[in-house]
C-alpha cells in the first residue's frame, strides 16, 4: 500500500512528549503536595458537560460561551460540550453528590477546551490546576486560598508574579453600578468597537476589561465599581487586604478587574507575570456565592481559582530530577538469558529503583552508549563471568572526577545478593 499522507494533531491542541513529560509530573507532584498541605482533596470530573451547565454558568453573554465552546450534538440528541473550564462541574458534582452538606476543600486538575486563536500561553487544549471551596463565606477562606496560591508558586521557586485584586460586591451593588457604567458609556457608543458596542446592552462590566488600546482611555476614566460597594462588601474587602498585608502577600487593587466569567461576586484576584507577552495571567479566580444556586443547589458560599499549567511551566526554570536510576547491560549469552530474571529480583529488592533493562543485545559499546542516552546514574554490568559468580557491576555514568575527585566513577563489581545494600550509595 502507499505511504499514506500523515494526520496532525488539532490546531492548539499538543502532544506531551515523553521528554517533557517530567517537568509536568513535578510540577503537578509539588502543587499536590502543597494543596493536600492545606486540607484539599482531589476530586475528577468528566470531560463532556451538557451544554447547558456552561451556559448557566458562565454565562450566555462571555466570550467562552459565545465563540469558544466545542460544542456537538451526540447521536442520542444531547447538546454537549468540552468542558472549558471546571468550575461548573465541581459545583454540578457537589450538588449531585450532596457534598455541599459541610464545608469542602476541593481540588481538581486536567484538560480543558476553549477555541480561542492560539498563540504564545493561550492553546486550545490546556491544563488547569484548580481549587473550589464550598461552604464558607469568608475572607479568612478567600485569604486561604490566595495565601495557598503564593506557597506554590515558592514551591515551584517563581518569584516574578504580581497578585491583582478587586470585589465585585454582591449583586444588588453591581446592579446599581451597572446603570451608572451604562450611563457614562453610551453617549461615547461610537468610540466602542463591536464587541463592547454589544456588551454594553448584554453584559457592560465585560467592557471593562476589553484588551483594546483604543478604548483604555475611556475605561480609565469611567466610574469605579469599587466606589458602588456597600458596607459588608467593604468590609470583606478590607478584611482580606489587611489578611493579605499581615502574611506579607504584596498586592495591587485593581478596580477594573471584572473576570471573564460571569458567576463572580466580592472578591477576585489575578496573578500576573509581564515574563510571558499578552497571555500574563497565570492564575485567576474568586468568589461566586451565587453559583450553587443558580445551578439548583441550596444557597451555597463559594470561591476557588484555577492555574494554567502550560503558562506556569513555560515560567518555571526547574529541571526536573533524572527519571531513570539504572540500566542493566547484559552481555555473553547466559548473561543475556539471565538479565530479565535478574532484573526482577532487583525490583523486588528495591522497589522505588527505576530500572530499565536492555533489551535487543549489542556488544557492550552499544549497551553503554543506550545506557547513557537513557539519562540513567548508574549502569548494572552483567556478563557471563559475574553471572557465573552472581556478581553485577555498578558503574556511576554521571559523575565527572573533575568535579568531584572523590566520586567513584570505576566500575564496582558487588554479589547480586547485596546489591539492595551497595547501590544506594551510587545513586
Ligand atoms: P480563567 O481565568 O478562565 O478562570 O482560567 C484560569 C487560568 O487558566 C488562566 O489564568 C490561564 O492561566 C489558564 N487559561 C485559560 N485559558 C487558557 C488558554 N486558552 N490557554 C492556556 N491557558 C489558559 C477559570 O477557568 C475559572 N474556572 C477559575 C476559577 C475557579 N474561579 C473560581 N474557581
Amino acid at each position: 500500500m502507499a505511504r499514506q499522507t500523515p494526520l496532525r494533531a488539532i490546531r492548539g491542541m499538543h502532544d506531551l512528549l515523553p521528554d517533557d513529560s517530567a517537568r509536568w509530573q513535578q510540577l503537578e507532584d509539588r502543587a499536590r503536595t502543597v494543596l493536600e498541605g492545606y486540607g484539599y482533596k482531589e476530586m475528577r470530573t468528566p470531560l463532556v458537560e451538557q451544554s447547558e451547565l456552561f451556559k448557566r454558568s458562565i454565562g450566555e453573554v462571555t466570550d467562552i460561551v459565545e465563540k469558544e465552546m466545542y460544542s456537538f450534538e451526540d447521536r442520542g440528541g444531547d447538546q454537549l460540550s468540552l468542558r472549558p473550564e471546571g468550575t461548573a462541574s465541581c459545583v454540578r458534582a457537589a450538588i449531585e453528590h450532596g457534598l455541599l452538606d459541610q464545608p469542602r476543600r476541593i481540588w481538581y486538575r486536567g484538560p480543558m477546551f476553549r477555541r480561542e486563536r492560539p498563540q504564545r500561553g493561550r492553546y486550545r487544549q490546556f491544563h488547569q490546576i484548580g481549587v473550589e471551596v464550598f461552604g464558607l463565606t469568608g475572607p479568612d477562606i478567600d485569604l486561604e486560598v490566595i495565601l495557598l496560591t503564593r506557597r506554590l508558586w515558592d514551591a515551584l521557586g517563581l518569584t516574578d508574579l504580581r497578585l491583582e485584586i478587586n470585589s465585585l460586591g454582591d449583586s444588588a451593588e453591581r446592579a446599581v453600578y451597572r446603570e451608572q457604567l451604562v450611563s457614562y458609556l453610551r453617549p461615547h457608543e461610537d468610540r466602542l468597537d463591536d464587541d463592547s458596542r454589544r456588551r454594553l446592552d448584554s453584559n457592560p462590566l465585560r467592557v471593562l476589561d476589553s484588551k483594546n488600546p483604543d478604548l483604555a482611555e475611556l475605561i480609565a476614566e469611567a466610574p469605579s465599581l469599587t466606589d458602588a460597594l456597600g458596607s459588608e462588601s467593604r468590609e470583606h474587602f478590607e478584611a482580606l487586604c489587611s489578611g493579605l498585608e499581615q502574611a506579607g502577600v504584596a498586592y495591587q487593587v485593581n478596580p477594573r478587574l471584572v473576570r471573564g466569567l460571569d458567576y463572580y461576586n466580592r472578591t477576585v484576584f489575578e496573578w500576573i507575570t509581564d515574563a510571558l507577552g499578552a497571555q500574563g495571567t497565570v492564575c485567576a479566580g474568586g468568589r461566586y456565592d451565587g453559583l450553587v444556586e443558580q445551578l439548583g443547589g441550596k444557597a451555597t458560599p463559594a470561591v476557588g481559582f484555577a492555574l494554567g499549567l502550560e503558562r506556569l511551566l513555560e515560567l518555571s526554570q526547574t529541571e526536573p530530577p533524572p527519571s531513570v536510576d539504572a540500566y542493566l547491560i547484559a552481555v555473553g549469552e547466559q548473561a543475556s538469558a539471565a538479565a530479565m530474571a535478574i532484573a526482577e529480583q532487583i525490583r523486588d529488592a528495591l522497589p522505588q529503583l527505576r530500572l530499565v533493562c536492555h533489551c535487543g543485545g549489542g556488544s557492550f559499546k552499544s549497551q553503554f552508549k543506550r545506557a547513557d542516552r537513557s539519562g540513567a546514574k548508574v549502569a548494572l554490568v552483567l556478563g557471563d563471568d559475574e553471572l557465573a559468580q552472581q556478581r553485577i557491576g555498578i558503574k556511576p555514568l554521571r559523575v565527572s572526577a573533575a568535579e568531584d575527585p572523590h566520586a567513584k566513577t570505576e566500575q564496582t563489581s558487588v554479589a547480586i545478593d547485596a546489591l539492595a545494600d551497595r547501590l544506594p550509595d551510587f545513586l
